[in-house]
Protein backbone atom coordinates (compact mmCIF):
# COMPACT_ATOMS: atom_id res chain seq x y z
CA UNK A 1 0.00 0.00 0.00
CA UNK A 2 1.22 3.57 -1.46
CA UNK A 3 0.44 5.74 1.40
CA UNK A 4 -0.41 9.38 1.23
CA UNK A 5 -0.69 12.14 3.94
CA UNK A 6 -2.66 14.99 3.21
CA UNK A 7 -1.72 17.29 5.90
CA UNK A 8 -3.90 21.01 4.94
CA UNK A 9 -7.35 21.37 3.59
CA UNK A 10 -7.18 20.78 0.19
CA UNK A 11 -9.79 19.84 -2.19
CA UNK A 12 -11.77 16.65 -1.89
CA UNK A 13 -12.56 16.44 -5.58
CA UNK A 14 -9.21 17.19 -7.07
CA UNK A 15 -7.86 14.43 -5.44
CA UNK A 16 -10.01 11.99 -6.74
CA UNK A 17 -7.02 10.61 -9.33
CA UNK A 18 -5.58 9.32 -5.33
CA UNK A 19 -8.85 8.49 -3.83
CA UNK A 20 -10.01 6.09 -6.75
CA UNK A 21 -7.07 4.35 -7.58
CA UNK A 22 -6.19 0.79 -5.68
CA UNK A 23 -3.41 0.52 -3.72
CA UNK A 24 -3.05 3.80 -2.72
CA UNK A 25 -4.20 4.78 0.79
CA UNK A 26 -5.00 8.40 1.53
CA UNK A 27 -5.46 10.08 5.18
CA UNK A 28 -6.11 13.40 5.85
CA UNK A 29 -4.75 14.46 9.16
CA UNK A 30 -2.25 17.33 9.72
CA UNK A 31 1.31 16.15 10.50
CA UNK A 32 1.25 17.37 14.31
CA UNK A 33 -1.72 14.76 15.12
CA UNK A 34 -0.14 11.79 13.40
CA UNK A 35 1.63 8.71 15.20
CA UNK A 36 2.40 6.60 12.38
CA UNK A 37 4.36 9.34 10.45
CA UNK A 38 6.81 6.25 9.60
CA UNK A 39 4.11 4.77 7.60
CA UNK A 40 3.97 7.35 4.82
CA UNK A 41 5.18 7.25 1.14
CA UNK A 42 3.51 10.85 0.41
CA UNK A 43 3.06 14.03 1.78
CA UNK A 44 0.62 16.70 0.19
CA UNK A 45 0.64 20.23 1.89
CA UNK A 46 -0.88 23.91 0.88
CA UNK A 47 1.19 26.62 2.65
CA UNK A 48 0.52 26.07 6.65
CA UNK A 49 2.49 23.31 7.36
CA UNK A 50 6.14 23.21 7.47
CA UNK A 51 8.23 20.55 6.06
CA UNK A 52 11.14 21.05 7.70
CA UNK A 53 14.21 18.12 8.15
CA UNK A 54 12.85 17.66 11.45
CA UNK A 55 9.56 16.38 9.94
CA UNK A 56 11.17 14.69 7.31
CA UNK A 57 13.54 12.33 9.47
CA UNK A 58 10.23 11.36 11.26
CA UNK A 59 8.94 9.90 7.71
CA UNK A 60 11.65 7.60 6.67
CA UNK A 61 9.42 6.07 4.09
CA UNK A 62 9.20 9.76 2.62
CA UNK A 63 9.55 9.59 -1.40
CA UNK A 64 7.57 12.58 -2.65
CA UNK A 65 6.05 15.66 -1.10
CA UNK A 66 3.41 17.63 -3.32
CA UNK A 67 3.32 21.18 -2.74
CA UNK A 68 -0.87 22.15 -3.95
CA UNK A 69 0.46 25.85 -4.88
CA UNK A 70 3.28 27.22 -6.22
CA UNK A 71 6.07 29.05 -3.64
CA UNK A 72 7.65 25.88 -2.29
CA UNK A 73 9.03 27.81 0.83
CA UNK A 74 7.48 26.51 3.17
CA UNK A 75 9.51 23.23 2.50
CA UNK A 76 13.30 22.51 3.44
CA UNK A 77 14.03 21.40 -0.10
CA UNK A 78 17.39 21.49 -0.09
CA UNK A 79 17.14 18.77 2.86
CA UNK A 80 14.57 17.11 1.16
CA UNK A 81 16.97 16.37 -2.02
CA UNK A 82 19.36 15.57 0.65
CA UNK A 83 17.07 12.35 1.56
CA UNK A 84 16.20 11.55 -1.87
CA UNK A 85 12.57 13.32 -1.84
CA UNK A 86 11.09 14.51 -5.16
CA UNK A 87 9.31 17.92 -4.06
CA UNK A 88 6.59 18.81 -6.53
CA UNK A 89 4.40 21.98 -6.80
CA UNK A 90 1.36 23.10 -9.05
CA UNK A 91 2.70 25.78 -10.96
CA UNK A 92 -0.14 26.70 -13.35
CA UNK A 93 -2.82 25.93 -11.16
CA UNK A 94 -3.91 29.21 -8.91
CA UNK A 95 -1.68 32.21 -11.63
CA UNK A 96 -5.38 33.30 -12.90
CA UNK A 97 -6.70 33.39 -9.22
CA UNK A 98 -3.21 35.31 -8.32
CA UNK A 99 -3.68 37.94 -10.91
CA UNK A 100 -7.49 38.69 -11.18
CA UNK A 101 -6.83 39.37 -7.12
CA UNK A 102 -4.17 41.85 -8.05
CA UNK A 103 -6.46 43.83 -9.45
CA UNK A 104 -8.81 43.29 -7.35
CA UNK A 105 -6.71 44.52 -4.42
CA UNK A 106 -5.33 47.26 -7.08
CA UNK A 107 -9.30 48.66 -7.87
CA UNK A 108 -10.00 48.35 -4.36
CA UNK A 109 -7.17 50.53 -3.19
CA UNK A 110 -7.11 53.48 -5.92
CA UNK A 111 -10.76 53.75 -5.96
CA UNK A 112 -11.01 53.11 -1.75
CA UNK A 113 -13.13 50.70 -2.33
CA UNK A 114 -13.30 49.12 1.22
CA UNK A 115 -13.48 52.35 3.24
CA UNK A 116 -16.39 53.64 1.13
CA UNK A 117 -18.12 50.48 2.26
CA UNK A 118 -17.40 51.07 5.42
CA UNK A 119 -18.63 54.33 5.88
CA UNK A 120 -21.99 53.82 3.64
CA UNK A 121 -22.36 50.54 6.20
CA UNK A 122 -22.16 53.21 9.34
CA UNK A 123 -25.05 54.72 7.64
CA UNK A 124 -22.91 57.52 6.10
CA UNK A 125 -23.36 59.12 2.87
CA UNK A 126 -20.42 61.16 1.81
CA UNK A 127 -19.21 60.99 -1.80
CA UNK A 128 -16.61 63.47 -1.24
CA UNK A 129 -14.56 61.55 1.37
CA UNK A 130 -13.50 58.81 -1.31
CA UNK A 131 -11.99 60.62 -4.70
CA UNK A 132 -10.06 58.05 -6.34
CA UNK A 133 -7.12 57.44 -9.16
CA UNK A 134 -8.10 55.78 -12.78
CA UNK A 135 -5.51 53.13 -13.57
CA UNK A 136 -6.08 54.24 -17.38
CA UNK A 137 -3.18 55.07 -18.35
CA UNK A 138 -0.68 55.00 -15.75
CA UNK A 139 2.49 53.18 -15.56
CA UNK A 140 2.15 49.51 -14.06
CA UNK A 141 5.91 48.18 -13.07
CA UNK A 142 5.64 44.24 -13.08
CA UNK A 143 8.58 42.70 -11.33
CA UNK A 144 8.78 39.26 -11.81
CA UNK A 145 7.64 38.54 -15.38
CA UNK A 146 6.48 34.52 -14.94
CA UNK A 147 3.32 33.43 -15.57
CA UNK A 148 1.13 35.64 -13.04
CA UNK A 149 3.02 38.66 -14.17
CA UNK A 150 2.34 37.72 -18.04
CA UNK A 151 -1.53 37.61 -16.87
CA UNK A 152 -1.50 40.84 -14.95
CA UNK A 153 0.34 42.40 -17.96
CA UNK A 154 -2.70 41.60 -20.00
CA UNK A 155 -5.39 42.13 -17.56
CA UNK A 156 -3.40 45.78 -17.48
CA UNK A 157 -3.10 46.15 -21.02
CA UNK A 158 -7.24 45.88 -20.61
CA UNK A 159 -7.49 48.66 -18.92
CA UNK A 160 -4.38 50.80 -21.30
CA UNK A 161 -1.72 51.16 -18.78
CA UNK A 162 1.53 51.61 -20.07
CA UNK A 163 3.18 48.03 -18.97
CA UNK A 164 7.34 47.99 -17.91
CA UNK A 165 8.98 45.19 -16.72
CA UNK A 166 12.57 44.09 -16.07
CA UNK A 167 12.60 40.36 -16.92
CA UNK A 168 15.96 39.53 -18.05
CA UNK A 169 14.72 36.34 -20.36
CA UNK A 170 11.96 38.32 -22.06
CA UNK A 171 13.25 38.84 -25.92
CA UNK A 172 12.40 42.31 -27.06
CA UNK A 173 9.74 40.14 -29.62
CA UNK A 174 7.39 39.05 -26.91
CA UNK A 175 7.76 42.22 -25.16
CA UNK A 176 6.42 44.07 -28.11
CA UNK A 177 4.30 40.62 -28.62
CA UNK A 178 2.66 41.21 -24.97
CA UNK A 179 2.38 45.25 -25.21
CA UNK A 180 4.94 45.89 -22.51
CA UNK A 181 8.58 47.57 -22.37
CA UNK A 182 11.38 45.67 -20.40
CA UNK A 183 13.68 48.22 -18.72
CA UNK A 184 16.19 47.93 -15.80
CA UNK A 185 14.18 47.53 -12.60
CA UNK A 186 15.69 50.67 -11.44
CA UNK A 187 13.75 52.58 -14.09
CA UNK A 188 10.22 50.69 -12.87
CA UNK A 189 11.26 52.17 -9.31
CA UNK A 190 11.94 55.68 -10.47
CA UNK A 191 8.65 55.74 -13.51
CA UNK A 192 5.75 53.28 -12.03
CA UNK A 193 2.73 55.21 -10.84
CA UNK A 194 1.89 51.48 -9.28
CA UNK A 195 4.91 48.24 -8.55
CA UNK A 196 3.45 45.18 -8.50
CA UNK A 197 5.43 41.96 -7.44
CA UNK A 198 5.98 38.78 -8.66
CA UNK A 199 8.51 36.95 -7.51
CA UNK A 200 9.38 33.81 -5.39
CA UNK A 201 11.28 34.39 -2.01
CA UNK A 202 14.78 33.53 -2.55
CA UNK A 203 17.89 34.66 -0.28
CA UNK A 204 18.39 37.14 -3.38
CA UNK A 205 14.65 39.08 -3.43
CA UNK A 206 14.27 39.50 0.41
CA UNK A 207 13.51 43.42 1.10
CA UNK A 208 13.82 43.64 -2.38
CA UNK A 209 11.24 46.58 -1.74
CA UNK A 210 13.72 48.93 1.00
CA UNK A 211 14.50 51.51 2.55
CA UNK A 212 17.02 52.61 -0.76
CA UNK A 213 14.64 51.15 -3.06
CA UNK A 214 12.16 53.16 -1.60
CA UNK A 215 13.70 56.65 -1.62
CA UNK A 216 14.13 56.50 -5.43
CA UNK A 217 10.41 55.81 -6.45
CA UNK A 218 7.45 58.68 -7.48
CA UNK A 219 6.11 60.60 -4.99
CA UNK A 220 2.67 58.48 -4.42
CA UNK A 221 3.48 55.31 -6.03
CA UNK A 222 1.49 52.50 -5.27
CA UNK A 223 3.06 49.01 -4.31
CA UNK A 224 0.99 45.84 -4.53
CA UNK A 225 2.58 42.28 -3.39
CA UNK A 226 0.66 39.33 -3.94
CA UNK A 227 4.26 37.22 -4.11
CA UNK A 228 6.10 36.82 -0.66
CA UNK A 229 5.84 39.12 2.34
CA UNK A 230 10.15 38.83 2.34
CA UNK A 231 9.85 40.47 -0.64
CA UNK A 232 9.25 43.36 1.47
CA UNK A 233 10.91 46.04 4.15
CA UNK A 234 7.81 46.18 6.36
CA UNK A 235 9.27 48.43 8.29
CA UNK A 236 10.95 50.64 5.81
CA UNK A 237 7.57 50.67 3.92
CA UNK A 238 5.31 51.77 6.71
CA UNK A 239 8.13 55.05 7.85
CA UNK A 240 7.23 55.57 3.95
CA UNK A 241 3.53 55.11 4.37
CA UNK A 242 4.03 57.33 7.37
CA UNK A 243 5.75 60.26 5.64
CA UNK A 244 3.60 60.11 2.84
CA UNK A 245 6.12 59.23 -0.20
CA UNK A 246 4.72 55.83 -0.81
CA UNK A 247 0.73 56.65 -1.57
CA UNK A 248 -0.97 53.45 -1.03
CA UNK A 249 0.13 49.69 -0.19
CA UNK A 250 -2.14 46.60 -0.90
CA UNK A 251 -0.67 43.37 0.31
CA UNK A 252 -2.01 39.40 0.38
CA UNK A 253 0.98 38.15 1.52
CA UNK A 254 3.24 39.65 5.18
CA UNK A 255 6.49 38.58 6.46
CA UNK A 256 4.93 36.67 9.01
CA UNK A 257 1.74 35.06 9.00
CA UNK A 258 -0.52 35.72 10.71
CA UNK A 259 1.35 39.09 11.06
CA UNK A 260 3.10 39.61 14.61
CA UNK A 261 2.16 43.07 14.93
CA UNK A 262 -1.15 44.52 12.98
CA UNK A 263 -0.03 48.04 12.60
CA UNK A 264 0.98 48.09 9.04
CA UNK A 265 -2.04 46.28 7.79
CA UNK A 266 -4.19 49.08 9.52
CA UNK A 267 -3.44 51.86 8.40
CA UNK A 268 -5.61 54.23 6.65
CA UNK A 269 -3.92 53.75 3.01
CA UNK A 270 -3.20 49.91 3.51
CA UNK A 271 -5.37 47.19 2.30
CA UNK A 272 -4.65 43.52 3.34
CA UNK A 273 -5.97 40.44 2.91
CA UNK A 274 -4.73 36.82 4.76
CA UNK A 275 -2.61 35.63 1.67
CA UNK A 276 -5.90 34.41 -0.43
CA UNK A 277 -4.94 35.18 -3.53
CA UNK A 278 -5.12 31.77 -4.37
CA UNK A 279 -8.17 30.72 -2.37
CA UNK A 280 -10.98 30.36 -5.28
CA UNK A 281 -12.84 27.26 -6.03
CA UNK A 282 -11.58 26.82 -9.55
CA UNK A 283 -7.75 27.76 -8.36
CA UNK A 284 -8.01 25.10 -5.21
CA UNK A 285 -9.31 22.22 -7.60
CA UNK A 286 -6.49 22.88 -10.21
CA UNK A 287 -3.75 22.56 -7.79
CA UNK A 288 -4.87 19.72 -5.58
CA UNK A 289 -5.53 17.91 -9.18
CA UNK A 290 -2.18 18.52 -10.02
CA UNK A 291 -0.65 17.61 -7.53
CA UNK A 292 -2.67 14.40 -6.71
CA UNK A 293 -1.91 13.65 -10.62
CA UNK A 294 1.79 13.93 -9.49
CA UNK A 295 2.07 11.90 -6.58
CA UNK A 296 -0.26 9.22 -8.24
CA UNK A 297 2.48 9.00 -11.41
CA UNK A 298 4.69 8.44 -8.87
CA UNK A 299 3.40 5.98 -7.25
CA UNK A 300 2.79 4.02 -10.14
CA UNK A 301 6.38 4.81 -12.07
CA UNK A 302 5.86 7.46 -13.98
CA UNK A 303 7.39 10.07 -14.73
CA UNK A 304 6.51 13.48 -12.35
CA UNK A 305 6.34 16.84 -14.58
CA UNK A 306 6.86 19.33 -11.89
CA UNK A 307 9.92 18.02 -9.89
CA UNK A 308 11.45 21.20 -8.31
CA UNK A 309 14.30 19.42 -6.84
CA UNK A 310 14.88 16.70 -9.80
CA UNK A 311 14.37 17.18 -12.66
C1 LIG B 1 1.20 29.70 -3.70
O1 LIG B 1 2.40 29.76 -3.46
O2 LIG B 1 0.74 28.80 -4.40
C2 LIG B 1 0.26 30.72 -3.15
O3 LIG B 1 0.91 31.65 -2.37
C3 LIG B 1 -0.93 30.15 -2.48
C4 LIG B 1 -0.66 29.21 -1.37
O4 LIG B 1 0.23 29.45 -0.56
O5 LIG B 1 -1.32 28.20 -1.29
Amino acid sequence: MFRVLVSDKIAKEGLSPLLESEGIEVVEKNVSEVDDLDSYDALLVRSATQVTDEVMRKMPKLKIIGRAGVGVDNIDVHAATERGINVVNAPSGNTIATAEHTFALMLALVRKVCQANQSIRNEEWNRSAFQGMELYGKTLGIIGFGRIGKEVAKRARAFQMRVLTCDLVLTDEEAELRGVTRCERTEIFRTADIITLHLPATPETKHLINEDTLRIMKPGVIIINTARGSLIDEAALKHSLEIGHVGGAAMDVHSHEPPENYDLVKMENVLATPHIAASTKEAQLKVAAIVAQEVLNFATGKRVENSVNFR
